[in-house]
């Protein structure tokens, strides 16, 4: 029995693939090592690979086969919002090609359990400061709209052929498990002020004048082991006869301000460094924080990191 997990060289998908080693699982990742790194996922098998590609589901099938796969853990995506608006059709290509791919893959290797990676982004900006899962989702962008299909794929086959699916929206993560793991992308605005701080600028705030406490906008942030363990509560939860639900916010359920994030960076990283406010950026809710009420009655899983503990794994790893 094993494992397959796509995008599984990920900042995300590898700390899975450590947890999933740590409890003596078998491990195969697909990953097209775009951002991916293959130094990050051990000793497992990687077939690389782009999954929305031509050809690609015999591929899949073949490796599904040959390693006995009984579920598949699907992180493999485009995920930048920004360059989504702007090339919306390799968006859909992508994460809508990709998860076609895997699902008629998965379905002729009759392999029937999934977990996929869907996001907070599918909400869009609720008019509500905590989401529930029940909230109607009015995706802004091509990456929400992507990830929402995703959600609806895996309905559409749990009705059509019995696919056990757990799609985990997940807010906005950040830190590392291991410092060999760090989140070496800067996409994300605590990567981001990192880059900004060791090279000596100033980070910028995308707006100050919010109606929130500070006038910044506030964001739930989870620590991506936190996540990880969310995926492997999932994957135990799928083996479950009665499956309740399918559709799981994953966040820590407290809201945390830019402002506040920065003060914690200063603080871990003693760098007491200066601000720079631009006007609001595009898209930007608010605010958008999980309720994790369901999570947590459901997997048994909450978060037990913290900010601090979140950026101090960060800078650990980033130094
Ligand atoms: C966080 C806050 C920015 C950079 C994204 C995706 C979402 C999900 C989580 C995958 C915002 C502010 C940022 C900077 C700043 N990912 N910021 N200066 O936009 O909340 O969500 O990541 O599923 O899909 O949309 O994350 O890290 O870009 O921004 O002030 O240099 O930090 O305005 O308020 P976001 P983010």
């Amino acid at each position: 029995m094993s494992v397959l997990v796509t995008g599984g060289a990920g900042y995300i998908g590898s700390h899975v693939v450590r947890l999933l080693h740590q409890r003596s699982e078998s491990v195969i990742v697909v990953d097209k090592l775009s951002s991916g790194i293959k130094g990050r996922i051990d000793s497992a098998p990687l077939i690389d690979i782009d999954i929305a590609a031509p050809g690609a589901t015999q591929i899949l099938v073949e490796a599904m086969l040959k390693h006995n796969v009984t579920s598949v853990i699907h992180f493999a995506a485009a995920k930048q919002v920004g360059v989504s608006v702007e090339q919306p059709e390799f968006y859909f290509e992508q994460n809508v090609g990709g998860m076609t791919n895997l699902l008629q893959a998965m379905r002729e290797a009759k392999v029937d359990r999934l977990v996929f990676s869907s996001s907070a982004a599918t909400y869009g900006m609720p008019e509500v400061g905590s989401v529930t899962e029940d909230l109607d989702c009015k995706p802004i962008n091509p990456y929400g709209q992507t990830k929402l299909i995703g959600e609806w794929m895996t309905a559409n086959a749990a009705r059509a052929w019995g696919l056990r699916a757990a799609n985990l929206r997940y807010f906005n993560v950040a830190g590392a498990g291991w410092p060999d793991l760090a989140d070496t992308a800067t996409m994300n605005l605590v990567p981001i002020v990192f880059a900004a701080i060791k090279a000596g600028k100033s980070p910028v705030v995308f707006g100050d004048d919010y109606d929130t406490p500070d006038g910044s906008c506030v964001r739930d942030y989870v620590h991506v082991l936190d996540l990880a363990e969310a995926h492997l509560a999932a994957l135990d939860y799928l083996e479950r006869d009665h499956r309740e639900n399918s559709v799981f916010n994953v966040g820590s359920g407290e809201g945390s301000s830019v402002f506040e994030v920065l003060e914690e960076i200063r603080l871990v990283s003693g760098i007491d460094f200066a601000i720079d406010i631009q006007k609001r950026r595009a898209g930007d809710p608010p605010k958008l924080c999980a309720d994790v009420s369901r999570i947590e009655a459901t997997l048994g899983w909450k978060a037990k990191q913290n900010m601090h503990s979140i950026i101090e794994s960060a800078w650990a790893a980033a130094k």
